[in-house]
């Protein structure tokens, strides 16, 4: 059964145990932060906001953090090997660690996920300097991924205790990012299910879209993904498992090459998706390559739309409709030589889906991209 409707999730805020006000930062653990730093910057148009280090009393591991309008990073690689952040990397490449949620009141956060079953990462701290203070904790979810709750109320810092402010004259023009739209996890197979309970149970979110391989299938493979979205909506988790098909889904390729479950793609919400899309590609960001015939039947069944068709097509961005309006969106390649993480550039205007509309044309995008690596 397929079913995409969009509940209405106003009732569900009055009672929120975990209120969440966004994004807090993503965290990345890399093999050489200051060069992803430095491609981060270069090519997406990130500023340079904050460095820990030795500098700052930090001995067994390196933070960039970059930031643009309302989307924080966090680059952080490991200065030894005997180090679980090293771990992470053997065992996963280059990847999200953490995906960080700001918050009110972090320890009533902890407790409250904690009490419901979620698995504790990192008990309330307190974190100070002359700037006020930060209070964190953290709670395991898929994989070696980690939600840490932010509570920076009192703080007037750059970012936090323990990072001092980073001053570059390197100042490349941003890209028109904006804040993460929303993070997508892969999990395992028969996965996708204990996934959406925990948010529901652990973190109070509700399903509010699901999609059956009858939905997600080309000729060759499949997945199913249920859409997971806390009270205000801020927050959106969508979380993908394989499903069978005659081929490898592009979700096996990732779990194969992640060796295990976590985060596939960041969604970035953009105002202006041809000048973002446009700059980008300039700077050497390489995005899924659509097929000429999409663009000749996307207009019968998206309908009138603002932009004009022609930059959208040369750009390769895709459209889809919902009830509520149109979104415009694409995919890059992977970031990392593992065929493992990517972004997804997004402009909504009006729609709050998907982008159900192009999962076809995407998946078989991604599919010759999966052949060629021979993974299909
Ligand atoms: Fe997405």
């Amino acid at each position: 059964m397929s079913t995409t409707t969009l509940s209405d999730n106003k009732t569900a805020i009055a009672t929120d145990f975990l209120p969440l006000y966004g994004t807090d930062y993503i965290e990345f653990y890399v093999g050489n932060a200051k060069q992803a730093a430095h491609f981060y910057k270069t090519a997406f148009g990130f500023e340079s906001l904050a460095y820990a280090g030795p500098e700052t009393g930090i001995m067994d591991k390196v933070s960039y953090v970059i930031s643009q309008n309302k989307l924080t990073f966090v680059l952080t690689t490991p200065l030894r090997s005997d180090n679980l952040i090293a771990d992470h990397i053997y065992k996963h490449g280059d990847g999200v660690k953490v995906i960080a949620l700001k918050v009110d009141d972090a320890k009533s956060a902890f407790d409250e996920t904690t009490k419901r079953g979620g698995k504790e990462y990192m008990k309330p701290v307190v974190l100070k300097d002359n700037s006020g203070e930060v209070v964190l904790s953290g709670i395991h979810t898929y994989g070696d991924t980690v939600h840490i709750f932010v509570e920076r109320k009192n703080y007037k810092g750059v970012f936090m205790p323990g990072f001092r402010e980073w001053k570059s004259n390197y100042k490349p023009e941003s890209t028109g990012l904006l804040y993460v739209d929303h993070c997508v996890g892969n999990v395992g197979w028969n996965q996708m299910n204990p996934w959406v309970k925990f948010y529901e149970e652990v973190m109070g979110f509700k399903n509010i879209l699901s999609f059956d391989d009858k939905d997600i299938s080309t000729e060759y493979s499949a997945l199913m993904s249920k859409v997971m979205s806390n009270g205000n909506g801020y927050v959106k988790f969508p979380i993908n498992e394989p499903a069978e098909g005659k081929k490898k889904s592009q979700v096996e390729e990732y779990l194969d090459f992640y060796n295990g479950e976590g985060v596939q793609h960041v969604a970035i919400a953009t105002n202006d998706i041809v000048a973002t899309v446009t700059e980008l590609q300039k700077r050497g960001i390489e995005f899924l390559n659509i097929p000429a015939s999409y663009y000749e039947t996307v207009l019968d069944r998206v309908g009138k739309i603002d932009e004009d068709l022609a930059p959208l097509q040369k750009l390769g961005v895709l459209i889809d409709r919902d009830d509520e309006g149109y979104l415009l969106q694409i995919f890059s390649k992977p970031l990392e030589d593992r065929p493992t993480l990517f972004f997804e550039i997004i402009q909504r205007k009006g729609a709050q889906s998907f982008g159900k509309g192009n999962f076809k044309a995407l998946f078989e995008a991604l599919e010759r991209e999966q052949d060629a690596r021979g993974n299909l």
